[in-house]
């Protein structure tokens, strides 16, 4: 096995993906902001099964922070990323901020529709930090298919609104989400938690599968109010919220429409807002 090497300029990134075409090989991009957990590994797995080269890019965009949020404190374990990475990504790249953002720097790329609420509402600026980011990253890379998690399944439909609008060739794959032994969403933020809040934490997958099973005989309205009733009874809470929205456009639903739906939940527990989602089914 070996460990990817690293690259932290965009040249030398070019001269290897370069490379790797001229040899007419395909390349898949996986985004991430490092400290690597299993849910990263299975984007890389993805990409090595999309195609031939996997490149992993570790950066913790500050554009997508609010002053308020833990960007300084966002954990950061490049060494340990990389040993992760081992026989499994091709190449890192680890660009410094000031390389992703150089003096003057002043473009900002801003995707409406599915920015507009729930993540967007509460973090103003957030996804022209992800759509800035991800769309350097797209020109940087230039991939043949990039891998998100549906963790985030705002910013997935923020990145397929973007690639569309800007008919940027590549495709964008969305994964599953990887889930603990005891069904919490795998995140670089769970290291935030006590013991003690994990327990906690590890209650809110069993009260979204209830209430999207619930979903099915009709009455979302009530049905949401009891799985907010419930996330406040398990010690969950508050709510940032809890809601049904279409699966692409993520407008608020309050009833089936004929169009895939998503159940979406942001629960607030200690340090962490808990980000989980789930298709509702029909
Ligand atoms: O999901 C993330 O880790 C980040 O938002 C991303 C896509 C790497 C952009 O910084």
């Amino acid at each position: 096995m070996t460990l990817p090497d690293v690259v932290a300029t965009v040249p030398a990134l070019r001269e290897r993906v370069a490379s790797w075409r001229g040899r007419g090989e395909r390349i898949a991009l996986v985004p991430t902001m490092g400290a690597l957990h299993e849910g990263h590994l299975a984007l890389v797995r993805r990409g090595r099964r999309e195609a031939d080269r996997v490149v992993v890019s570790i950066f913790v965009n500050p554009k997508q922070f609010a002053p308020s949020e833990d960007f300084a404190k966002y954990p950061r374990a490049a060494e340990r990323d990389r040993a992760l990475l081992e026989g499994l990504a091709d190449l890192v790249f680890s660009p410094a901020p000031e390389v992703m953002y150089p003096a003057g720097f002043c473009a900002t790329v801003s995707i409406a529709g599915p920015s507009a609420g729930f993540e967007g509402a509460l973090r103003p600026g957030h996804f022209d930090g992800v759509a800035t980011v991800v769309s350097k990253l797209f020109i940087q890379v230039a991939p043949d298919v990039a891998i998100f998690g549906e963790k985030d399944w705002q910013q997935l439909q923020v990145v397929r609104r973007m690639v569309r609008d800007l008919d940027l060739p590549l495709a964008v794959i969305g994964h599953p989400i990887v889930r603990d032994e005891q069904g919490l969403a795998l995140s670089s933020r769970n290291a935030y938690f006590s013991e003690e809040q994990l327990a906690v934490a590890r209650r809110l997958n069993g009260i979204l599968r209830e209430t999207v099973a619930g979903l099915g005989a009709g009455d979302w309205p009530a049905k949401l109010a009891a799985a907010r009733q419930a996330v406040a009874a398990a010690g969950l809470g508050p709510v940032d919220y809890l809601a049904v929205v279409d699966g692409e456009t993520m407008e608020p639903r309050d009833e089936p429409s004929g169009r895939p739906a998503r159940l979406v939940a942001a629960i607030r527990l200690g340090p962490v807002r808990l980000l989980d989602n789930m298709p509702v089914p029909g």
